[in-house]
């Protein structure tokens, strides 16, 4: 190309136009017509012996002919862009659906391992109350009064889980507090010694972290309330370089986990589904005669925003 080509292919660029001529050197014609792609410009060059490319209906033609490629190729890219951009409104739907899936299944796990069991509780302590009832001593007054706050409680659990809050004793007490008292209350009531570990010394943890382990480990003692018949109950809360570990322990009749009826219950599902929402794990291990021990480990990310 000659320095005069160029010259003219940089001002059909300028104007946004076409434009034809001669070259120099050999003998022959060019024709050249701007176009403009996603707001980019570009140029159309065809060279040639044959002299109709030097006329001006070339010129018309080939400048006709590349507003019709701009427009192709612009609606090729907003094709391309819309699409993408489809494809990117489809996973963040999917996400939402998702979260709120993942939300309806908390709320369920709530008022299931929440509000059931103490209405459970509840329950069983009326009905010691009409068992006891008559009798000498103070032990009808005494389940009566624990019905009756089991009951408030519910109450308060009942307005907690409505507006989407945790468990009220985890605000009050703390954590360990919390699933200490809990495990001491269930020893009581089924009359098994209670060894209990922590590390924790009152160190406050993420809300999700705390909510979860509290529901976990509820969820694990009131089953062995329910099923275990063991005389002791071991519950620990050790908290590691960058997660929590927390253990339920019995030493009674155990079950075999391969046998526990599809849609029985919700539990052991809920444990092992909250530990995974929270990205950890929980192990249930159970030897008929033997007992049974869940172990549950909550990652703990952001350390600066506890320690
Ligand atoms: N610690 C345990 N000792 C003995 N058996 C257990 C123990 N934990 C669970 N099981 C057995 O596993 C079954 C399933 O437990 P899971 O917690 O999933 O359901 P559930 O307690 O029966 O019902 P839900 O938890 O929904 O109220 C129980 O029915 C029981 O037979
Ligand atoms: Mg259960």
């Amino acid at each position: 190309e000659s320095a005069d080509v160029q010259i003219i292919l940089q001002r059909a660029q300028a104007d946004n136009s076409w434009h034809i001529g001669r070259l120099d050197e050999r003998d022959g014609y060019f024709c050249c017509a701007a176009l403009t792609v996603d707001g980019k410009l570009g140029l159309i060059e065809l060279y040639s012996a044959d002299q109709r490319l030097g006329s001006p209906a070339t010129g018309d033609l080939l400048s006709t002919l590349a507003v019709q490629i701009s427009i192709a190729l612009d609606n090729a890219t907003l094709y391309d862009r819309l699409a993408r951009r489809r494809a990117e409104l489809e996973t963040l739907l999917q996400r939402l659906i998702n979260a709120q899936e993942e939300e309806r299944r908390v709320v369920a796990y709530d008022i299931h391992d929440g509000l059931i069991q103490m209405l459970v509780s509840a329950r069983l302590q009326l009905r010691n109350f009409t068992l006891d009832r008559g009798k000498a001593d103070q032990r009808a007054e005494v389940a009566l009064q624990k019905g009756l706050n089991q009951l408030a409680e519910s109450i308060v659990e009942a307005r907690r889980v409505i507006e989407g809050l945790r468990p009220a004793a985890l605000d009050d007490l703390g954590l360990v507090a919390t699933i200490r008292h809990f495990s001491a209350e269930m020893c009581a009531q089924s009359n098994c010694k209670l060894e209990f570990i922590s590390n924790l010394n009152g160190l406050r943890l993420p809300m999700t972290v705390e909510t979860t382990a509290f529901r976990i480990m509820q969820e694990a003692i009131t089953n062995v309330r329910k099923y275990a018949h063991t005389d002791k109950l071991y519950v620990a809360l050790h908290r590691g370089e960058n997660n929590l570990q927390l253990v339920v322990q019995d030493w009674g009749q155990g079950f075999v986990q391969a046998a526990v009826a599809k849609g029985r219950g919700v539990g052991l599902f809920g444990m092992r589904e909250r530990a995974k929402l929270l990205g950890g794990d929980c192990k249930i291990e159970s030897t008929v005669g033997q007992g049974t021990r869940v172990t549950a480990w909550l990652p703990i990310k952001d350390k600066a925003s506890y320690e």
